[in-house]
């Protein structure tokens, strides 16, 4: 992971072109929206997402949330119920994140959406926002700008103080209004209330009816194992910390592993590897014979690509 200095950039046209031609290069750059600071990435860019994950030291892949400039841009990655529309259009721009049905062929990240069909939306409110993901012209994927398991940020000395050595930029637009994340919905079928937020429920509800509840989902925390349904698993069975091939198994492999059909990084390059996982999954999900993955080292960010793996080999249906 890189190591340097993060440019402080003004909010001013300058700051905000630098900032979106940094995003643009697949650079990570952190930027003021109304609720906290985001760490933002180029969300079609499988490397820089997976370089977010490095930043925050996160020990897990939970899905981030895209954010974009308007309601236009929002069909070209998700399909918007009649209801996510009703919501959308009261509520968007603003503190408010939908996790929608992901459009097939969609050019995002499948470490954005953790290998999910399912894509968490947002159009934030904050005019510098707003003009930096104009001018990026791509959907920016972006966590809370803080390392995993610290507080998320509402100014850009907590970014710096948390990130600074990390990141390439920060753009700087004072404290967050809302200071709060954002309200998350899941509006793939009936609404339900993933994450209480910058929106209040109730005012969600004078609008379209009494929002189901249950589960609810914690910025940083891993997933509860329970919770398999959210997450990403192949249709075929899938063997981890495998040394030799069995019957009709096609090998994931990791650092140059004799016989592999894929290998998550031939160099042993752990973002390489994290960038590649879920993709790579897919591909071997698609030849329909079970997987075999070889070991791979569980030390820094081996130890989210091994947490990711554990659950895509958890037996189903518990
Ligand atoms: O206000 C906010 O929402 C801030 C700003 C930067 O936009 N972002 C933020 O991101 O709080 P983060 O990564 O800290 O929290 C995102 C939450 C996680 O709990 C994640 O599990 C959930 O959104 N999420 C993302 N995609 C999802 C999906 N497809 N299904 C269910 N939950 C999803
Ligand atoms: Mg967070």
């Amino acid at each position: 992971m890189a190591d340097f200095t993060a440019e402080l950039l003004d909010a001013d046209s300058d700051g905000i072109l630098r900032a979106a031609t940094l995003l643009r290069e697949g650079s990570l750059v952190a930027f003021p929206t109304e609720t906290v600071y985001g760490l933002g990435a180029d969300a079609t860019n499988d490397r820089a997402v997976a370089e977010i994950y490095a930043a925050k030291g996160r020990p897990s892949f939970n899905p981030l949330i895209v954010h974009l400039p308007d309601l236009e841009s929002v069909e070209q990655f998700a399909i918007l119920t009649r209801q996510a529309r009703e919501i959308a259009q009261a509520f968007w721009p603003g503190p408010l994140t939908l996790v929608l049905p992901l459009k097939a062929e969609s050019p995002i990240s499948k470490l954005v959406t953790a290998g999910l069909e399912t894509i968490a939306i947002r159009i934030p409110a904050h005019p510098v926002a707003r003009q930096m993901l104009k001018h990026a012209g791509r959907p920016i994927a972006a966590p809370s700008a803080n390392r995993s398991g610290h507080i998320s940020p509402t100014t850009a000395a907590h970014v710096l103080g948390g990130l600074g050595n990390r990141i390439a930029a920060v753009l700087d637009d004072g404290p967050c209004a809302v200071g709060l994340e954002s309200t998350i919905i899941d509006a793939c079928g009936s609404l339900r209330l993933l994450r209480p937020g910058g929106v209040a429920v109730e005012d969600i509800e004078q609008r379209v009816g009494p929002l189901e509840t249950g589960a609810v989902v914690n910025g940083d925390a891993p997933n509860a194992p329970g919770q398999l349904a959210s997450h990403y698993a192949p249709n075929a069975r899938v063997r981890l910390n495998a040394t030799t091939v069995e019957n009709d198994e096609v090998l994931l492999g990791f650092g140059g592993t004799p016989h592999a059909e894929l290998d998550l990084s031939p160099d042993g390059d752990m973002v390489e590897a994290a960038a590649n996982l879920f993709e790579m999954l897919h591909k071997l999900d698609a030849m329909g014979r079970p997987i075999a993955v070889a070991p791979i080292p569980t030390h820094g960010f081996g130890l989210a690509i091994n947490d990711r793996l554990s659950r895509a080999a958890a037996p189903k249906g518990t």
